[in-house]
């Protein structure tokens, strides 16, 4: 097969640019190396020869394919060398200005055919491409650090792209061995809008106290099989990157609630306490090792009491089953007795609210999420109310760690933490097929590859009900009246229809 474009131009030979001349020259392109930096090229070029001389001496790479990659490498001076380039893509400081000129002036040095790329994950490629006199020829192409092992690339299309430069740089994509996805110029494109509810949320519910960050860690790994939770992932990228990248994207997008970034973070980054980095962020880092805090142990309680579980529980008949076989004695009348513990199982409620509605006792009163299959997680997380008696907390605590699961107990909350972060997620990704920000497969892979969820964001609304993330939103715009919580029209309507959130209207 040959190599859709055979000579490529990388201007930028930092992190990204090496990253990407290093995929092209694999699949087989002659590459030039620029950057504006003296002698950082070769230095580029230096790093990548190394790269794949590690691959030699692990066998991955013979001695005549490391010869030939080598060989497709050169560093170059100057824009003029570019010339006979057939694709450019450039991967320098992210600035309007300086990319704008570097355009105007590689368009006086290149073809009239060549195709023009940006890799910037954050400004406006139409921006970008006014600065030509053939816009059309010019798209995004946004790869992910590091870029040989994140296998997915944006192409973005600007206002006046021509949809062959998409397809030809889809291609080319292929087989530089990654998958491409194609994306409307809209701010964030795929990946970096649809991440935003995670980390968002997640700030949310500890800005509200209701646990801490360690804690709501646990949960979203355990619970909802995150890989890791969101504040491990901020410390790991680092405030001064992700708190610009939150501010940025809830203006472009005009102050968008659901984009609303936290005043923890931008505490944190004040202070300095930037992530793993620093040493210093959710969590300690001394020795570059993450300190963990030890996690509460369950409570012995030596007579449990009775247990009452709300007619109106989500997944009751599970609920009980599970009460029961964890060897709690189950109340079958119409209310509790004075001596039980009363279950309730809300979806977007808080305990406080369905307590008050369903006029139970508060003081005996306790939450659990089962918006999850009890079989398919590995922590149970329950939630008190204000009122709540620490004898029947520490009573469900018991109970519900009495078969070796871990559990959490955390303060009153709409949704608990997984029913509020997953809701968020499946929401924005929800608006952004509404939207048409890009196909709900692109969305699915873009996210998968980009952020390693554990499912894209719609199969995680269709995983846990389409209808119940809906009532999960509608309830929670009822506990805190606040807008970022309303449902967008594509979860809404194919929700209270039982549609799963991949179905396209014919
Ligand atoms: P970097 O700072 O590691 O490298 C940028 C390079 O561009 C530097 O070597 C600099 O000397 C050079 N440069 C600056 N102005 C230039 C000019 N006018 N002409 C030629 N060379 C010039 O930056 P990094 O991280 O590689 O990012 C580059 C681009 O990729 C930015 O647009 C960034 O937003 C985007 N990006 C970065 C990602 C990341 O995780 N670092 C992920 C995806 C996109």
């Amino acid at each position: 097969m040959t190599v859709k474009f055979s000579n490529v131009g990388v201007i930028g030979a930092g992190a990204m640019g090496r990253g990407i001349a290093q995929i092209a020259a694999q699949a087989g392109s002659q590459v030039l190396l620029l950057d504006s930096f003296e002698g950082a090229a070769a230095r580029g070029r230096e790093a990548l020869l190394a790269q794949w001389r590690k691959q030699l001496d692990k066998g991955k790479l013979d001695a005549a394919q490391c010869d030939a990659l080598a060989s497709r490498v050169q560093a170059v001076e100057s824009v003029q060398a570019l010339a006979a380039c057939d694709l450019v893509i450039e991967a320098v400081v992210e600035d309007l200005e300086v990319k704008r000129a570097l355009f105007r002036e590689l368009e006086s040095v290149v073809s009239p055919s060549a195709i023009l790329a940006s890799n910037t994950s954050s400004l406006s490629v139409t921006a970008i491409a006014t600065a030509l006199k053939q816009p059309q020829r010019m798209a995004g192409f946004h790869f992910f650090n590091p870029v040989p092992l994140m296998k997915v690339v944006e192409v973005v299309a600007g206002f006046k792209t021509e949809p062959e430069v998409c397809r030809q740089l889809a291609d080319y994509a292929g087989q530089m061995g990654h998958s491409a996805v194609q994306a409307k110029d809209t701010p964030g494109f795929i990946v970096n809008h649809a991440g935003r509810g995670y980390g968002t949320e997640a700030l949310r519910i500890a800005g509200e106290g209701v646990a801490d960050f360690a804690t709501i860690d646990r949960i979203l790994r355990d619970q909802a099989g995150f890989r890791l939770g969101p504040f491990e992932l901020l410390d790991l990228t680092a405030l001064d990157v992700s708190h610009p990248v939150m501010e940025s994207i809830y203006r472009q997008y005009y102050e968008e609630p659901r984009f609303r970034p936290s005043v923890i973070t931008a505490q944190r980054l004040a202070a300095g306490a930037l992530g793993r980095k620093t040493g210093e962020g959710f969590y300690r880092y001394p020795d570059g090792e993450m300190q963990k805090p030890a996690e509460p142990p369950a409570p012995k309680v030596d007579t449990l009491p009775p247990v009452w579980v709300s007619p109106r529980a989500a997944r009751r008949p599970e609920l009980l089953r599970l009460v029961h076989a964890l060897g709690a004695q189950l109340e079958s009348g119409a209310a509790p007795s004075g001596a039980a513990l009363i279950l309730v199982a809300p979806l977007g409620f808080d305990v406080t609210t369905v307590a008050a509605v369903e006029r139970l006792d508060a003081t005996r009163t306790v939450g659990i999420d089962l918006m999850v299959d009890d079989a398919a997680t590995r922590r149970r997380v329950l939630a008190t109310n204000p009122a709540t008696r620490r004898d029947m907390r520490d009573a469900a605590h018991a109970l519900f760690a009495s078969d070796g699961k871990a559990v959490s107990v955390i303060r009153d909350s709409g949704g608990f933490v997984t029913q509020r972060v997953v809701a968020t997620i499946v929401n924005i990704a929800s608006d952004m097929c509404q939207q048409g920000v890009c196909s709900p497969a692109d969305l699915e892979l873009a996210v998968r590859l980009g952020l390693g969820y554990p499912q894209g964001p719609l199969a995680m609304g269709d995983l846990y009900g389409p209808t119940n993330m809906l009532e999960v939103l509608f309830n929670l715009q009822t506990v805190y009246g606040d807008p970022r919580y309303r449902p967008s029209p594509w979860l809404r309507r194919r929700g209270a229809l039982g549609l799963s959130l991949t179905h396209l209207e014919e």
